[in-house]
């Protein structure tokens, strides 16, 4: 079979600690911002942890990790994505010792990973801010989170630095402008929050970004450290110019933080928009000279397209997307209203790789929709070749980038197993190639069953993508 696929290229999957561990409250793990949001971003937080909650039991990952390596690794997996719990590792976020039960649960996890030769890919800060830095801090308002955030990477680097290579700083960075509770834990509503605190607030996380960057390259040297945002491509809705235009500044809202990441400094146009909304923040020397320390690549979430348009009469949004935009009427959507377009995926490849020209890994991609558990030949299965069409499409515009020339490092898709959806906090919406036995009630055994899809990815892998 011929591949276009680069040997060596890493094939995975990629979770988040507070969507699949559960275990909220062993192991001296603190409570985070999303033991607080029982139904996602649908509806505001609660004051403490509720019942209704799925992400407090998870999928039960925190004991279940060895089986479910084990499967992964059947699949022929060459790299996993996991987050690491801040607050296991500083319950409050504001201590200054690590919690060793937390350290120890993620050296578990690593130890089952080189069992199978699969490399981690570790992200810092996956929407999970300890709860108290959100309560009493502000969030990253604060310009103290910087170093509180430090000091858990440090923790994090000089306990896993000798056996982890890639490190991701924060999760879809780019989300705080739409959800700046669960990116940022600025517990401020996003309609009161003013664009002063925001972009104050995004501009903690980059200086944050950029310093850990540096520090991983002090204390583990060979680390890789990547920037990760949500890519959605924008279109003009129609050819006017003044369409073309509003795609272009909807793009630079996203741009923006890749540009910092990788170019070190603000683009005119974000101090344009600065100026032009009375955005006021306060940037250092020090800040200056911190943001300079630039990624080594780029990796980001890749889901959907959208589109934008000048006219105000045709401003509607599309449903069940948290970053807005206006829906494409050539396109199909998920039962969640997000708008299928593999060929978006090879767009934003090539846009990427020629605007920075920096190593590009797609971190996130996958079809979340409702599975239905049958029994074939006795064994209990789910026929998801919806599931296999999505990524098999995405897959073979995947390969047509890399004939592009596109420099590409791996592709994990998300959510390889099921898990709690972060927007909806839902089990229904599945994305795995493995099914949990888990409802959105909360009842049912935890088992695991492989899907259709589970022995698809598993002949992609192993033939390098030549399957596709
Ligand atoms: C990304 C997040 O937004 O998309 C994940 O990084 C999330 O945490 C994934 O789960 C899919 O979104 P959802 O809302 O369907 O879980």
């Amino acid at each position: 079979m011929t591949t276009t696929f680069p040997d060596g290229f890493l094939w995975g999957g990629a979770t988040a600690a507070n969507q699949l561990e559960g275990a909220y409250a062993e192991g001296g793990k603190g409570l985070s911002i999303q033991d607080v949001m029982p139904h996602g971003i649908t509806t505001p937080p609660t004051e403490g942890p509720t019942p209704d909650n799925l992400k407090l039991e998870g999928i039960d990952f925190y004991h279940r990790y060895a089986e479910d390596i084990a499967l992964f690794a059947e699949m022929g997996f060459s790299v996993f994505r996991f987050s690491i719990a801040w607050s296991r590792i500083f319950p409050q976020g504001d201590e200054t010792e690590p919690n060793e039960e937390g350290l120890a649960f993620y050296d578990r996890v690593l130890d089952e990973l080189e069992k199978h030769g699969i490399e981690p890919l570790i992200t810092l800060s996956h929407y999970e801010t300890p709860l108290h830095l959100a309560r009493e801090y502000g969030g990253w308002t604060n310009r103290e989170l910087i170093g509180f955030y430090e000091r858990f990477a440090r923790a994090c680097f000089e306990r896993y630095g000798s056996r982890v290579k890639y490190w991701l700083t924060f999760n879809e960075i780019n989300s705080i402008v739409h959800v700046p509770f669960m990116s940022g834990g600025i517990p401020t509503p996003v309609e009161e929050l003013s664009k002063s605190d925001l972009y104050q607030a995004i501009h903690h996380e980059l200086v944050a970004s950029a310093r850990v960057t540096r520090l991983a390259h002090e204390l583990a040297p060979g680390s890789q450290i990547g920037c990760m945002v949500i890519a959605m491509p924008t279109y003009p809705l129609s050819p006017d110019p003044r369409d073309a235009l509003a795609a272009k500044q909807a793009e630079h809202t996203n741009y923006a933080f890749g540009d910092i990441h990788c170019r070190g400094y603000y683009p005119g146009y974000l101090l344009r928009f600065f100026r032009d909304n009375g955005i006021e923040i306060e940037i250092t020397d020090a800040d200056r000279e911190d943001l300079t320390n630039t990624v080594d690549f780029v990796s980001f979430s890749y889901y959907m397209s959208v589109c934008q348009t000048a006219d105000p009469a045709k401003q509607a949004t599309g449903e069940g997307n948290i970053m807005g935009g206006v829906p494409n009427p050539t396109l199909e959507a998920s039962e969640w209203g997000w708008q299928i377009d593999p060929v978006g995926l090879r767009i934003v490849l090539n846009d990427y790789w020629d605007r920075w020209q920096k190593p590009l890994f797609i971190v996130e991609n996958g079809l979340g929709a409702k599975d239905q558990l049958v029994e074939v030949d006795g064994v209990k299965t789910v026929e998801d070749d919806y599931r296999i069409a999505y990524m098999n499409d995405h897959l073979v515009q995947v390969g047509e980038a890399l004939k592009d020339g596109v420099n590409l490092l791996g592709y994990t898709s998300w959510g390889p197993i099921d898990l709690v959806s972060a927007s909806t906090a839902q089990l229904s919406k599945r994305y795995g190639f493995i099914y949990v036995d888990r409802n959105d009630d909360g009842s049912g055994t935890l088992e695991r069953f492989r899907k259709k899809s589970f022995g698809w990815y598993g002949d992609v892998i192993r033939s390098n993508g030549g399957s596709l």
